[in-house]
């Protein structure tokens, strides 16, 4: 029985993030949770639970503001949710940024280099880090689910399996999550919290001009099956991904 939980998703405004909320609402067994639908541009946000209403789900769900790459942002969103709830279930870390070097003379490397990873494995650890005393008030210990890619898989990259990458820093900062994430699950202080990594495809959003190949909620899905499954379904930390429609679990290679 998953039961009334409370599950924040960074980045929900637009793409996965939303479509993690949307897939959520849509499902019976998690339909009746308290969402909190992170935003860093409050109209945005607005927007994005005015479309939400429109798809006809009728769901309890709140405005949260955090830019993950501002402390003060993360510290308010945390006092924010301890305030109003005292605990939190479930946080997605879904708010991701990619970008592709391109300057002839590599100007732009470092810019983009230091963006990449301060989003996509810094932001990550800090607004972890900073929600877990609240994770380990959850009845059931707390999750912590991650948006990865399988961009961060060394075994997909190095056996060939995956053409040549656009941008390496966003693959590396991907492969870097990975590791954040195992390591932080192997913290004794975070034994009772699950961890997980999920690659969502190549999904259709702003992210990639919507040259993707799946629905983003198709990419949502892995989130869905892993938050509602009984804690200790999944073993933790994994890697995981569904293909196609189908709602079945796959690791990806580390
Ligand atoms: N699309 C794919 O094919 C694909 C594949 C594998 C993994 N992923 C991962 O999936 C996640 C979502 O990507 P997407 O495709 O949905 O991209 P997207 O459409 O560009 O959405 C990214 C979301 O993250 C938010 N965000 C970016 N920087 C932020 C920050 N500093 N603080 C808070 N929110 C921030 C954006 O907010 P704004 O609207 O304010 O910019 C937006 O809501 C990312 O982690 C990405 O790496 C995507």
């Amino acid at each position: 029985m998953f039961g009334r939980r409370l599950i924040l998703v960074t980045g929900a405004n637009r793409g996965i993030g939303f479509a993690i909320i949307q897939a959520f609402a849509s499902n019976a067994a998690t339909a009746s949770s308290a969402f909190l639908l992170g935003c860093r541009d409050v109209e945005k946000g607005k927007e994005a639970v005015e479309h939400l209403r429109e798809l006809g789900l009728a769901l309890n769900v709140s405005l949260m503001t955090i830019d993950v790459t501002s402390d003060a942002s993360i510290r308010h969103a945390v006092d924010n949710v301890e305030k109003q709830y005292g605990h939190l279930d479930v946080l997605i870390n879904n708010a991701g940024y990619g970008a592709i070097p391109s300057a002839p003379d590599f100007s732009d490397w470092r810019e983009i280099y230091a963006k990449v990873l301060d989003t996509n494995v810094t932001s990550v650890a800090l607004t972890t880090q900073l929600f877990l005393p609240l994770l380990r008030k959850s009845s059931d210990g707390g999750r912590v689910i991650n948006v990865s890619s399988g961009r961060g898989s060394i075994a997909l990259s190095a056996s060939g399996q995956l053409p040549p990458t656009v941008s390496i820093p966003y693959c590396i900062s991907k492969t870097a999550l990975n590791m954040l994430v195992i390591e932080m699950s192997r913290d004794p202080a975070n034994k009772n919290v699950e961890f997980q990594l999920v690659g969502p495809g190549h999904c259709k959003t702003a992210f990639n001009g919507y040259r993707g190949t799946r629905e983003p909620i198709e990419g949502a899905n892995v989130v869905v099956e892993l938050v509602k499954a009984a804690k200790g379904t999944y073993k933790t930390v994994g890697f995981w991904e569904t293909k196609g429609s189908s709602l079945d679990l796959i690791e990806i290679p580390w």
